[in-house]
């Protein structure tokens, strides 16, 4: 489509429009030159219905408020600080691995960024909750993937699927509970590496909103780093050539050393990256993005808008 049409085309179906942009350029353009032409809201997509104001799907101003208030935890000097921590989970889900067994790289590595993700980000402690919260989680990534509501904008939502968002809510606005009341008896300012504080102590932010957020991180966080990573080490196994060179890289840069990576040691790592990076890159996503309504396209390749749909 690149070759044939622009660096900007659009896929049209009848309720379903997504628009992609290859290159820097063309993401330059819909990121930040000439962001507002399009709108990041579809009020029919169940991405929408699920993450109501999350940051992924709202617009303008109130998209750069929860921004700005997002940003700081995941900067690189309140990231670095969790290294640690990502250790040590890492070695808690490789501990239930024993040998001779298999295992399902998909299972575990969604299981690892869960807990990576709600321990780093939400300073929570999720893995005494995954039994219960397993397969809701699984239902809500079904309710957005592309289904029969691309078609049919009436598609009922399955009773599994409302009963998930209801589990994950319960869920989430315990965790907005919990934290809120702790925040209240302490005195010190919150964590810099704590997003459901930040989010707590920003000023305006109803529990709704924040649980807006929580979801919209916890979906987006771990679903991709989780087929990213389950691709890597399938495509690991399918090149073993490539593993063993890996293996040795990391043997070289970490030894039989028993502690966390220093962030020198994991920025030795250049093959890992690239592995990890050449992976990422083909991995297919899917962008919510619509563009208005209005349709027609400028001399730019964007699409042309009157408005936001
Ligand atoms: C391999 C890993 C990842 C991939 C391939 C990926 C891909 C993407 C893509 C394509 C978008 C744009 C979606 C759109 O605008 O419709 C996006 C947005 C977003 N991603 Fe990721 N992502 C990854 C990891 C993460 C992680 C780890 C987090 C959170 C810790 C995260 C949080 C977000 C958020 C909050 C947005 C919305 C940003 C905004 O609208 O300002 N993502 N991601």
């Amino acid at each position: 489509m690149r070759e044939h049409v622009s660096p900007i085309f659009q896929i049209t179906m009848p309720r379903f429009r997504p628009a992609v942009f290859v290159g820097p350029d063309a993401n330059r353009q819909v990121l930040v030159t000439q962001r507002d032409l399009l709108s990041w809201r579809n009020a029919s997509d169940p991405v929408v219905k699920l993450l109501r104001h999350g940051v992924l799907v709202v617009n303008g101003e109130e998209h750069d408020r929860y921004r700005r208030i997002m940003d700081v935890p995941y900067q690189r000097r309140n990231v670095l600080p969790s290294i640690p921590a990502f250790w040590r989970y890492t070695d808690d889900v490789t501990a239930t691995w024993a040998d001779g067994e298999t295992q399902d790289m998909l299972v575990e590595m969604r299981k690892l960024a869960l807990i990576i993700l709600m321990g780093a980000s939400f300073h929570v402690d999720v893995a005494p909750h995954l039994p219960r919260l397993w397969q809701p989680i699984l239902h809500l990534i079904e309710y957005i993937s592309p289904g029969l509501w691309i078609l049919w904008a009436g598609a009922p939502v399955k009773a599994s699927q409302r009963q998930a968002i209801e589990t994950l809510d319960a869920y989430l606005y315990d965790i907005i509970r919990t934290r809120r009341a702790e925040l209240a008896t302490r005195e010190a300012e919150p964590d810099p590496t704590d997003l459901l504080a930040a989010l707590i102590v920003a000023p305006d932010m109803t529990d709704d909103l924040i649980r807006d957020q929580l979801l919209t991180m916890l979906i987006a966080g771990h679903d991709t780093s989780t087929a990213l990573l389950a691709w890597v080490l399938y495509l690991l196994g399918a090149h073993p050539a490539t593993l063993a060179e890996l293996q040795a890289e990391v043997d070289s840069v970490l030894g039989a050393q028993d502690e966390p990576p220093t962030a020198d040691q994991l920025n030795a790592l250049t093959l890992l990256d690239q592995v990890i990076k050449g992976n990422a890159a083909p991995l297919p996503t899917h962008s919510h993005r619509q563009p208005p309504r209005h349709g027609g396209h400028d001399r730019s390749g964007l699409p042309r808008a009157r408005g936001h749909a």
